[in-house]
């Protein structure tokens, strides 16, 4: 038995774990932020998932039964192979979830027009997989990607309510929009972007939809728990939270009360 197991680059994995938390508070909880190697979003698919593997064999290392990576990128460039290669030999009883496939399983209800606007790291959107989650689940919806280079860094060095956010935020969106007018839902398909969304906010026209992820992964983790009682009986329910991180402990506690407004303690690890 042991505590669910939240991986992401950084810090957006926290708006993920928020997310869960306040819909499953009963569950104990590790959370493990790659903070020394972040951002992921450009590199290569092959480091991502070598970083995504290590990280989730730590959690495993730690106990976790089930571990959700809270970080598109890892989810787009990592997760099916560690589902098809990697778990089937060297952890068969270990369950692996991401989250894009719960964020396409709800957008496609929510759009009128059927065109769905995607902002995420550059990783993600060069996978196409939302594209083609999206599109497998709802054949007749148009799926609109752009890239946000510079949102990962913003969040990260806590620049994201500095008004200088204000222009790289404006940019993005308009050249979203520019690609197809017809867009009505955008996925913040990042887990650092919810950081962003007062701003983002101001630059979206009305009757747009913003969807950001945590409250959705939340109610498919749910779903997925009742439907597995076997995994639910293996997770703890202490209700806490511990953090890790690859990071200096000092910097991560800083950062990460910021974002999760309460006060934290971090141990470090090292991710090989
Ligand atoms: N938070 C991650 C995501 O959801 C990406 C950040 C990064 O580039 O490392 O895609």
């Amino acid at each position: 038995m042991g505590p669910i197991g939240i991986f992401d680059s950084g810090y957006g994995g926290l708006t993920i774990l928020e997310g869960i938390r306040n819909r499953l508070p009963q569950y104990d909880y590790i959370y493990l932020g790659d903070n020394a190697r972040a951002p992921y979003g450009t590199r290569s698919f092959d480091v991502v998932y070598e970083f995504t593997l290590q990280a989730v064999k730590k959690l495993f290392e730690f106990g976790c039964p089930l571990v959700i990576l809270g970080c598109n990128t890892a989810s787009a460039k990592a997760l099916r192979s560690i589902q098809q290669n990697y778990l089937p030999t060297a952890a068969p009883d270990r369950r692996v979830l991401g989250v894009i496939r719960p964020t396409a399983e709800v957008v496609g209800q929510m759009s009128h027009t059927g065109h769905i606007g995607v902002l995420a790291t550059e990783g993600t959107i060069k996978s196409e997989s939302y594209k083609l989650e999206i599109t497998k689940l709802y054949p007749q919806c148009t799926v609109i990607g752009q890239a946000c280079p510079m949102w990962v860094p913003l969040v990260e060095c806590g620049e994201f309510d500095k008004p200088g956010a204000d222009y790289f935020v404006k940019d993005s969106l308009d050249k979203l929009l520019a690609q197809d007018p017809l867009i009505d839902t955008i996925i913040l398909g990042c887990t650092h972007f919810p950081l962003l969304l007062p701003k983002i906010r101001r630059y979206t026209p009305e009757g747009i939809t913003l969807i950001p992820q945590g409250q959705y992964i939340a109610v498919s983790l749910e779903d997925y728990l009742h439907r597995h009682p076997e995994m639910n009986q293996r997770l703890t329910q202490g209700g806490t939270t511990q953090y890790l991180t690859s990071e200096s402990t000092t910097k991560f506690r800083e950062s990460a009360s910021l974002f999760l407004k309460e006060n934290i303690t971090a141990q470090r690890v090292t991710l090989n």
